[in-house]
């Protein structure tokens, strides 16, 4: 029996809820907003696919859930340039919460960015151990990267992502069978950096990128797949790295995450990611 809770349907949550009911991956489906009317009209639309799921609203039911999906909070608009950026609108939200999942000791995703900051600061303030603190936005960025790498031509085996969800986001190049120059490298960065903006600008946020990807890590946990993907974590001494929440490569399972790898890096990504520590290692200062 599992049951799955998503705190915050609004694009990106609702969209994770669907995905949750049409597949009927959990055996109780707990969503939860702020806006009672949208939380009416998400039950509502979901009821209405016919399918038969237990459906709750409550949000006391949030701590008997065996994963938490924390998708509330602001987006990006087309004038909020980082995701980091939105520290300041989104930290009160993950207090909330963690008020919220007292004595919780089951698995969080975190969405709601920035999300590595949010992982971090969820983890210290709920004291839920590490490993059941997820940060999601790794694989959507590595949805990205395959796709401007296949554009060019390349074979996309290999292809990796670690660092921030963020401006600091490291592409990782030396994995791959085929060699990608410096140039080619830069110019990458540079589209996946701005990869979701077009999105944003077009159609208010990104949805399906992010719901499917975020669906493929409910699965993962649900069906014990023990599945290597590259998910933001708490670092205890990982690459040198200590006091952020960054994305690393991970096997995730039915406890959360088993496994973090300790993989090689040529001296361009080790000089990216470096900066992306740093730079998370700030940002967490402040949560
Ligand atoms: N990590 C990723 O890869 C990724 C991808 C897309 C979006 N995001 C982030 O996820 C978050 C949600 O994005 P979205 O597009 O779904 O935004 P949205 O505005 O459509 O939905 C957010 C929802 O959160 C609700 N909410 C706000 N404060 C709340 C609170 N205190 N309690 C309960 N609900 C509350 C709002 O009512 C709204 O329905 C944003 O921070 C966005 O930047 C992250």
């Amino acid at each position: 029996m599992t049951s799955l809770s998503i705190m915050g349907v609004g694009k990106v949550g609702a969209e994770v809820a669907y995905l949750s009911t049409v597949t009927q991956i959990a055996d109780t489906i707990n969503i939860y907003d702020s806006v009672p009317s949208l939380l009416t009209a998400q039950k509502l639309d979901l009821l209405h696919t016919g399918i038969d799921i237990n459906l709750n609203t409550d949000p006391e039911m949030l701590t008997e859930s065996d994963i938490i999906v924390f998708s509330a909070g602001m987006p990006r608009t087309p004038d909020i340039k980082t995701r980091a950026d939105l520290l300041e609108s989104n930290l009160p939200v993950a207090r909330e919460f963690c008020r919220m999942i007292k004595n919780y000791d089951g698995i969080v995703i975190t969405i709601t960015n920035p999300m590595d900051a949010n992982n971090y600061f969820i983890q210290k303030e709920s004291g839920i151990k590490r490993e059941k603190c997820i940060g999601f936005g790794g694989q959507l960025d590595l949805a990205r990267l395959k796709y401007f790498l296949s554009k060019r031509g390349y074979d996309t085996k290999g292809a990796w992502v670690m660092g921030e969800h963020g401006e600091h986001q490291v592409p990782v190049f030396s994995g791959m069978k085929e060699e990608v120059p410096e140039n080619i490298r830069n110019e990458i960065l540079l589209e996946m950096r701005g990869a979701s903006m077009p999105v944003i600008k077009g159609k208010g946020g990104t949805v399906f990128g992010p719901a499917y990807n975020v669906f493929s890590l409910i699965k993962a946990i649900i069906n014990d797949e023990n599945k290597l993907l590259p998910c933001s974590c708490v670092l205890r001494g990982e690459y040198n790295t200590e006091g952020c929440s960054i994305c690393v490569p991970v096997r995730v399972g039915r406890n959360g995450i088993s496994e973090i790898i300790e993989c090689h890096l040529d001296s361009w990504e080790e000089e990216k990611f470096s900066c992306a520590a740093s730079h998370l290692k700030d940002l967490c200062r402040r949560v």
